[in-house]
């Protein structure tokens, strides 16, 4: 069995607020070695981690990110939904994260959120900013808009991106390289083992989501997948530690 990545899916997400800096902070307290977030743009043009174009299901506020303020939106209450515990919880921007993940040498898969609403400019802003951290390495980009990974591998070749997808592809690694992604980012419902090692061997990779259970994770790194994206990090690190 070869390691994997283990990424945290919008932080440690099984027991904190999703996409908050606590949620963050404790995947990587917890073992993980990645963490995957969302990234939406507000109205005036900022980079924030929510998962949802709306911002009712985590705040309360029956609004878009995309006509709300930044101001407005990043002192709502993004933990209260979770549990009352964790009302000083808010929406992070995506600076925090890469600040975080920069000071704890933690891989950052951020995911695209353009496919229902449409934000101008979302890849190059987002590229700016990983560049600006100087953080090429230590980033992968995703989406289910694979359009605008395109877009993203034309900009910034040099960050690596992955084709998120449930099911159906036919030779994923064939569609990924059409793409210029390096990366499958699949559905635990669309893997194969013998698509893994075939992938291997044209240089793709596999991070599959959304994957909480120990047999599965363990069925899928025997399989060969190079990332897991676990709402409880702490599952797979114990597993990576042999217990
Ligand atoms: O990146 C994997 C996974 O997060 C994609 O689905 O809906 O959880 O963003 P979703
Ligand atoms: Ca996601």
């Amino acid at each position: 069995m070869t390691t994997v990545v283990n990424y945290a899916h919008r932080g440690a997400s099984g027991n904190y607020p999703e996409n908050t800096m606590i949620a963050f902070e404790q995947a990587i307290t917890l073992g993980a070695t990645g963490i995957e977030t969302d990234v939406q743009m507000t109205k005036d043009g900022r980079l924030v981690l929510i998962h949802d174009e709306k911002l009712r299901r985590t705040t309360g506020v029956n609004a878009l990110v995309a006509e709300t303020l930044a101001d407005e939106v990043l002192q709502l209450d993004a933990g209260s939904w979770f549990s009352p515990e964790f009302k000083d919880a808010r929406i992070p921007t995506l600076e925090q994260l890469l600040e975080l993940a920069k000071r704890t040498h933690t891989i950052v898969n951020i995911e695209l959120k353009n496919g229902i609403v449409e934000y101008p400019g979302l890849e190059r802003k987002v590229i700016e900013t990983v560049q600006s951290y100087r953080m090429s390495d230590q980033v992968i980009i995703s989406s289910f808009n694979h359009y605008s990974l395109i877009e993203c591998n034309r900009i910034a070749p040099e960050i690596p991106t992955g084709i998120l997808y449930m099911e159906g592809l036919y030779r994923p690694w064939k569609y990924a390289k059409s793409v210029g992604a390096s990366a499958l980012h699949a559905s635990r419902y669309a893997v194969l083992p013998e698509w893994v090692a075939e992938a291997a061997q044209h240089d793709v990779i596999y991070n599959v989501f959304t994957v909480n259970d120990p047999a599965e994770m363990k069925r899928l790194m025997q399989a060969g997948v190079a990332g897991i994206i676990t709402d409880y990090p702490e599952r797979l690190a114990a597993i990576l530690r042999g217990q």
